[in-house]
C-alpha cells in the first residue's frame, strides 16, 4: 500500500534480503546483523516510487550513524554555494529564520551560522548533530515531524524557510512532515529540498541508490501530486549534478506562489520519457541484471588472473551492490574510506573489511572498484598516483567498464 495515498503499489524490482546499508559490523558481532527485504515499486494511483518494506527509523538514525556529509570537499563547496543561494532568495527580510531537516554535521548550516542568520538544525543522529554544534550550529537532536515542528514553532516562532538535502527521501511518514511544515512555515514561507532524481537513476541504471534509507525516489510529477494532497504546490524545480543527479524542489502553500516555467518543462519531459511506465521499469530491471552479471564476471576473471582488487568508498550504496551481486572478501580484499567511524569494521552483509584511504598505496592494488562513483572526480584527482603507477579504476555506473 502506498505510504502517501494508500493506493496499490506495483513492484518493479526485488533485491532480496539486505542488511542496513550504514550498519557497519564490529568483527566480534557478525551474528547480530539485522536484515530486511529490499523491494521497490510505484504507486498506481499517485505515481510515487517507494520501497515496499519500511525499516524502523531508530534502527537507521541514531547516536552512531556513521555518514558525515563533510567528508567530500566537492559537497562542502556545493553546500556553501547552496547557503549563499538560500540566503539571497529566501532570507532577505528582517531577522529571517531558517530550519534545516537532517543537517547532519552542519555542512550547510555552518555557513548561515557564520553570517549570523537565525537558524536551527533538526537532526536525530546524535553523533553528527554534536559535530554540527562544534561548527557553531544550533541543533535539536530529534526527528522532524508534526510534533517536533509544533515545539519548534512554540520555542522559536515561524520559519521563513525550511530546507532539506538528501533527507526527505529518507522519511516514509511524509504526511507528518507536511503537517509539520504547515505548522512551522510563515504564511509565505518556502520549503526547499533536494534528493536523488528517479529520472537519473533509471537513465544511469544506478540501482545502488536503492537501499533502506532511501525510501522514496522522487519525480516532479510524484512530488507535485504528494504536495497537492497536503496543501502545497511545487513552484520551482532545478536539476543538480551532485550525487549522480538530483532535483531541487521549491514548494509553497497552494496559492501562495505560481509555478515557474521549469516545472511545466520538466513535467513534460517526464511524460515524454514515459517515466513511471512498466516499459521503463522493465528496461531498468534488465539493466540491473546486466550490471550484476558483468560486474561479478569481471571480478571473478581478475581474481582468476591473480589480480589484487580493492574497493573505494564504503558507501551506503555499496551495500546494495555487494549484497545483491554476491561480492564478498573473496573478490574484493577490502574497501578504503575516509570516515574514521567505518575503519576496522566490516561492510554490512558482505563483511568486506574497511580500511583508511592511506592503505591504498601500501602497496597499490591492480584494480580499484569505485563504489563512491558520485565522487569520482574528487577521488580520482586525489588518488592520481594510483593511476600513474599503472592501476586501473573499475566503474559500474552507468555500465561496467575499466577506466
Ligand atoms: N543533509 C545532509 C545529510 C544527509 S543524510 C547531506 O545532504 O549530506 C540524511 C540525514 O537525515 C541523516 O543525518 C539522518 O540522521 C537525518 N534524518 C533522518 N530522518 C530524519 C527526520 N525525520 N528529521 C530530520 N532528520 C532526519
Ligand atoms: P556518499 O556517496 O553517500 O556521499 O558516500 C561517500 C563515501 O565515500 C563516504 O563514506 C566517504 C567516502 N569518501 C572517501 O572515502 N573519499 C573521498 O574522497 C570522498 C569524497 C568520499
Ligand atoms: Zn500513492
Amino acid at each position: 500500500m502506498c505510504r502517501v495515498c494508500g493506493g496499490p503499489v506495483r513492484q518493479f524490482f526485488d533485491f532480496g534480503r539486505q542488511p542496513l546499508s550504514d550498519a557497519f559490523v564490529d568483527p566480534d558481532r557478525v551474528d547480530e546483523e539485522y536484515f530486511y527485504r529490499l523491494a521497490v515499486g510505484i504507486c498506481e494511483s499517485c505515481g510515487m516510487t517507494q520501497l515496499l518494506d519500511e525499516v524502523a527509523r531508530d534502527r537507521m538514525f541514531h547516536e552512531a550513524y556513521p555518514y558525515h556529509s563533510s567528508g567530500s570537499v566537492h559537497m562542502r563547496r556545493h553546500f556553501e554555494q547552496t547557503a549563499g543561494r538560500l540566503s539571497r532568495d529566501h532570507l532577505r527580510g528582517p531577522d529571517p529564520f531558517v530550519v534545516e531537516i537532517g543537517c547532519n554535521d552542519g555542512v550547510m548550516l555552518r555557513s548561515l551560522a557564520k553570517e549570523g542568520i537565525r537558524h536551527l538544525g533538526v537532526e536525530p543522529s546524535g553523533g553528527v548533530a554534536e559535530l554540527a554544534r562544534q561548527q557553531g550550529v544550533r541543533v535539536r537532536t530529534e526527528f522532524f515531524e508534526e510534533a517536533s515542528a509544533a515545539e519548534i514553532l512554540a520555542a522559536e516562532g515561524p520559519a521563513d524557510l525550511v530546507y532539506s538535502a538528501n533527507t526527505i527521501c529518507h522519511i516514509p511518514y511524509l504526511e507528518s512532515v507536511f503537517r509539520g511544515l504547515d505548522t512551522l512555515l510563515a504564511p509565505d514561507g518556502a520549503f526547499v529540498f533536494e534528493d536523488p532524481y528517479l529520472g537519473d537513476i533509471l537513465e544511469r541504471t544506478s540501482f545502488d541508490q536503492i537501499y533502506d534509507e532511501h525510501f522514496y525516489f522522487f519525480t516532479v510529477g510524484s512530488v507535485r501530486s504528494a504536495a497537492a494532497r497536503f496543501g502545497f504546490e511545487v513552484v520551482d524545480v532545478e536539476r543538480l549534478p551532485v550525487h549522480g543527479g538530483e532535483l531541487r524542489y521549491t514548494l509553497k502553500r497552494a496559492g501562495r506562489g505560481s509555478p515557474g516555467p521549469a516545472v511545466a518543462a520538466l513535467l513534460a519531459e517526464e511524460d515524454g520519457r514515459g517515466l513511471g511506465t512498466p516499459e521503463v521499469f522493465d528496461a531498468f530491471a534488465a539493466g540491473v541484471e546486466r550490471v550484476r552479471s558483468e560486474l561479478t564476471g569481471l571480478l571473478k576473471e581478475l581474481r582468476a588472473d591473480g589480480k589484487r582488487v580493492v574497493g573505494y568508498g564504503a558507501t551506503a550504496k555499496s551495500a546494495t551492490v555487494t549484497n545483491f551481486c554476491g561480492i564478498g572478501p573473496e573478490l574484493i580484499d577490502w574497501v578504503c574510506d575516509v570516515t574514521p567511524a567505518k575503519h576496522g569494521k566490516l561492510m554490512p552483509g558482505s563483511h568486506i573489511p574497511v580500511r583508511p584511504t592511506e592503505s591504498l598505496a601500501e602497496p597499490y592494488p591492480d584494480y580499484v572498484l569505485l563504489f563512491a562513483w558520485n565522487h569520482a572526480e574528487e577521488i580520482m584527482a586525489k588518488e592520481r598516483l594510483f593511476r600513474e603507477s599503472g592501476g586501473r579504476w573499475i566503474a559500474y555506473v552507468p555500465e561496467v567498464r575499466i577506466l
